[in-house]
């Protein structure tokens, strides 16, 4: 069953059975590689249940093979009650980094096990993605991407997203936001540091996030480093575009693609967009 997501425009939500209906419609579109993001029934405040997503991996895998490049966001978010990216200490003041990390690295392990082509961390402890890496180095998956989400900044723009996983942060606990692990938009040296150290701990594919409001991190690490890069268009920048299309303000084809030129100018190797299912068929059709 696929739900409609009110937040975000055209984007639902799905079951197992109903995702690998829609891979199959955007394989025909051209769309080969997917994000996954899972919304588990449960939250908890340690020992997560993880099924549902290895489950969904499995069957996407078994389905369409090679012709799909699975990627799965690795976060503790979705599963927390609290809504933070890792496991609180007890009176909920911090992120414990060094529990949060093993949490992940095995999380990612049970991922590249069930099928997953790359793995995603966005829950931006330190240390992670050396974690990861040998996590699963040590298990015979050394062929499996990491694409880091490095540049996270903390941002508004976030909110339809977590609308969709209910994770927004602060119920149950003193720690109200994500301050105190995402990176300050004021702040962009530590974003460049966070993407350097991360190819120094072993991802492949370096990721920022938000893209358009962050180009010039972007530009910036195009000229340092010569791993890929990624640009996430996340839900509120998403969303603008889409709001500006209803009241027709812009025409909503020209709106997102004028934007992932600005993406690809800036130096993006890959464009991480809830609208791409429709680029082959709008890229095609614009003239400029
Ligand atoms: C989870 C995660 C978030 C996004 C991707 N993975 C949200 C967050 O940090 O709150 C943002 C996606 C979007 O807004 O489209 N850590
Ligand atoms: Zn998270």
């Amino acid at each position: 069953m696929s739900t409609p997501i009110s937040t975000l425009t055209e984007i639902n939500s799905d079951t197992i059975e109903s995702v690998i209906e829609q891979i199959e419609i955007d394989l025909k579109n051209g769309i080969s590689k997917f994000l996954l993001f899972p919304i588990p029934r449960n939250k908890a405040e340690n020992n997560f249940d993880f099924s549902f997503v290895l489950l969904a991996v499995k069957r996407i895998k078994e389905t369409f093979g090679d012709s799909v490049w699975l990627v799965a966001d690795v976060c503790l978010c979705a599963y927390t009650s609290h809504g933070h990216c890792g496991i609180l200490n007890s009176d909920k003041t911090r992120v414990l980094n060094h529990e949060t990390v093993s949490i992940i690295a095995l999380y990612a392990l049970q991922l590249a096990q069930a099928g997953t082509d790359c793995i995603a961390p966005s829950d931006l402890m330190d240390g992670r993605v050396a974690a990861i890496r040998l996590a699963l180095d040590n298990n015979g998956f050394d062929h499996i991407a990491i694409m880091s989400y490095s540049a996270k900044f903390s941002s508004h723009y976030y909110g339809p997203f977590r609308d969709a996983c209910k994770s927004t942060p602060g119920k149950g606990s003193t720690l109200r936001d994500r301050r105190t692990y995402q990176i300050s938009p004021f702040n962009s040296s530590d974003a460049i540091q966070s993407a350097v150290r991360d190819r120094q701990e072993g991802a492949d594919i370096l990721m920022i996030k938000p893209a358009l409001l962050n180009l010039d991190i972007l530009y910036q690490l195009r000229q340092l480093v010569r791993a890929p890069l990624a640009v996430y268009h996340v839900s509120g920048e998403y969303e603008s575009i889409e709001l500006l299309a209803k009241q027709n303000s812009i025409e909503r084809d020209k709106g997102h693609v004028e934007v992932w030129a600005s993406m690809k100018r800036a130096g993006a190797n890959c464009i991480i967009s809830y609208a791409s299912r429709h680029a082959k068929d709008w890229i095609d059709k614009i003239e400029y």
